[in-house]
């Protein structure tokens, strides 16, 4: 398929003669595209910023795709640059930023904490400041083309449901925000929590998008916003994703573990809200668009979400671990069942607090941006492949995850002996 003269379906025309930065390259979305720009689409060169050390990263690697690594790394074409986005200058050399400087062509910016139990404080310390910081150094960057800032939907998630289209929703003053949670040095004087976000993680991926664009207007900033990342469908294997970075995959291992097996134990505030999406998009997908997007020169917020897949619904995911629930019998669901009950359902729903607010506000993530991309074919197409069963997907990861809380009991079990 081709749009616009660019041959969506033959990334490799694209990306030979792009440089890329990439940081975040360990993580769930960053392995999966550096997977892609090194094996798929020949990118010239991919610098990955990684932390720590080069062991580190490989060992990251080793337990999210271990079969592939290697041959990511044989192509000869991917550079490790042992570095951290805290740091000033991303801790590189004077040397190495030169090179930079002069060669990249597209910037990456995947690394971020994920967490969503981090203070405020702590969120912009890793999360917005770094982001700044890097455009800035990329703004010297002397053949850059595009700078992709991974944001995610639900920076938008004050908004009270409904729609929620690829734009920036103003809210306060952002500079202003910055300045008054930098003054307090912790948490600042006004209460995240009131102004709609669940979690500093959300606000903050809010307040970066603004600032980002307020600061560098001359810059091509593309804001890909994924929602959840799910398991991958095909690359670099089938339910690929890193431990902890798939949120709706943790959260039915968590249903299994603690035992619930209805919407009504999740949300009990909310009984309805079990037929809102659960919005989530397999990592293999959302970097595909993310790709494409960067093929197509994109600029500005653009959602990579489940319209882009199959939408599934609170209650058709609990559904889906329903079966395992009853089947898998953990130390805490016979606490929780048993007449002493030393751990109470509420443990287990503090972690659903962004489940029940999705719960609570009916979003509707646009994917308008992308809908041009639904029929492109090819190592980065977005159209799948006919015997992909999606109902099939979500039972197997479903399976997956049961088998995952089997093996967790075991071993917990097995230090106790
Ligand atoms: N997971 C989701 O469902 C989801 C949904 C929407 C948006 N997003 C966004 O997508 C992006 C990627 O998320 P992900 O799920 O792939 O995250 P992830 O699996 O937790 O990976 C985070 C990556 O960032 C790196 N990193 C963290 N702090 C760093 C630092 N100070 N310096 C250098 N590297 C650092 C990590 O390195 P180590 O390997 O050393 O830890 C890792 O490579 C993030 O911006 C996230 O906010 C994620």
């Amino acid at each position: 398929m081709n749009i616009n003269t660019v041959d969506y379906e033959l990334p490799s025309a694209f990306f030979k003669n792009h440089t890329v930065l990439l940081t975040g390259g360990t993580g769930c979305l960053g392995a999966c595209l550096l997977f892609k720009l090194a094996l798929q689409a020949d990118t010239r060169r991919v610098y990955v910023l990684v932390r720590g050390s080069v062991e580190h990263a490989k060992l990251q690697w080793a337990a999210s795709m271990a079969g592939h690594i290697d041959g990511i790394l044989a192509t000869g074409r991917v550079e490790l640059l042992v570095g951290d986005v805290r740091k000033k200058h991303l801790g590189l050399d004077p040397g190495v930023l030169a090179e930079l400087a002069d060669a990249v062509t597209l910037v990456i910016h995947c690394a971020a904490n994920i967490s969503l139990m981090s203070s405020l404080h702590d969120t912009i310390r890793d999360n917005c400041l770094p982001t700044l910081a890097l455009a800035e150094l990329a703004s010297g960057f002397k053949h850059l083309s595009r700078f992709v800032y991974v944001s995610t939907a639900y920076a938008n998630m004050f908004l009270p449901g409904g729609p929620v289209e690829e734009r920036i929703y103003e809210t306060h003053d952002a500079e202003r925000q910055l300045a008054a949670i930098l003054e307090t040095g912790s948490e600042p004087s006004m209460d995240v929590e009131l102004e709609g976000f669940p979690t500093p993680y959300t606000f903050v991926k809010h307040l970066t998008e603004r600032l980002l664009l307020l600061r560098h207007p001359r810059l091509a900033v593309l804001l890909f916003r994924p929602t959840f990342l799910g398991p991958a469908i095909s690359q670099p294997f089938p339910y690929y994703a890193r431990d902890g970075s798939a949120p709706v995959s943790k959260m039915m291992e968590k249903a299994i573990e603690f035992g619930i097996r209805s919407v009504a134990e999740i949300m009990p505030a909310h009984p309805g809200g079990g037929a809102h999406v659960l919005d989530e998009i397999p990592v293999d997908l959302a970097a595909n668009l993310l790709l494409l997007h960067c093929m197509h020169g994109s600029t500005g917020p653009v959602h990579a979400c489940a319209q882009s897949y199959v939408p599934r619904t609170i209650a058709q995911v609990v559904a889906d671990g329903e079966p395992h629930t009853r089947q898998v019998r953990t130390r805490i669901q016979k606490q929780k069942y048993s007449a002493r009950a030393g751990i109470s359902t509420a443990v287990a729903l503090r972690f659903y607090a962004i489940v029940t607010h999705v719960g609570r506000n009916d979003w509707h993530f646009s994917n308008a941006a992308s809908r041009k991309f639904a029929e492109v074919g090819g190592p980065l197409g977005m159209k799948l492949h006919a015997s992909h069963d999606p109902e099939k997907y979500f039972a197997e990861r479903a399976m997956l995850m049961a088998e995952k809380v089997r093996a967790n009991a075991g071993a917990s079990r097995t230090s106790k002996l």
